[in-house]
């Protein structure tokens, strides 16, 4: 279940205009949603893509694609399962790409939260999915911190700026 062609359209404008340093994506899979943030990343001519993968299968066929069109410069694959690997990040989180299991994307935002500062965009894909609901929930209560809003592309995007 890749992004759509609009939705990997959408993050590349998103990356140009935020010039983000480090962009963190949860689910790889083979790599299309990857391909357009890193496009993104390496036109600014900075930053860098962390993306994590469970399945060590995938992961090695995104590396092979990651490769073949040489962004693989700009891309980190983390292999295993996000809430492990992504616990090990010590850095800022300046854009966040939600993409795996729905029901751990408020897991895993709820981790790299501290790495969140005011201003950073948080977008997760398949809106419509029920599994995402507590997700939605979260971020569209202002109280959490957080503005959002739904951006109707294919399955929905939903884009979140920390307030
Ligand atoms: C919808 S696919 C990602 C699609 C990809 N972002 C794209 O647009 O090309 C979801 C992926 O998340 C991975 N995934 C699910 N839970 C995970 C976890 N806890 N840690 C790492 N990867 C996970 C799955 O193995 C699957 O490949």
């Amino acid at each position: 279940m890749p992004i759509s062609a609009d939705g990997g359209k959408l993050l590349y404008n998103l990356i140009r205009a935020t010039k983000p340093t480090c962009v963190v994506e949860f689910g790889t899979s083979y790599g299309i949603s990857t391909l357009h943030l890193a496009a993104a990343v390496r036109d600014n001519g900075t930053g860098q893509v962390i993306t994590t993968e469970m399945s060590r299968t995938k992961a090695a066929s995104a590396r092979t694609t990651f490769a073949a069109t040489g962004l693989d410069d700009v891309i980190t694959v983390l292999e295993g399962d996000a809430l492990q690997t992504l616990a090990a990040l010590r850095e800022p989180v300046d854009f966040l790409f939600l993409d795996g299991w729905k029901d751990l994307c408020l897991p895993v935002l709820e981790l790299l939260e501290p790495h969140i500062a005011p201003g950073t965009l948080v977008v997760a894909d398949d809106v419509v999915l029920p599994s995402l609901g507590p997700y939605l929930d979260y971020v569209r209560d202002t109280a959490n911190g957080y503005h959002s809003v739904t951006f109707p592309v294919d399955d929905g995007l939903e884009i979140s700026c920390r307030l």
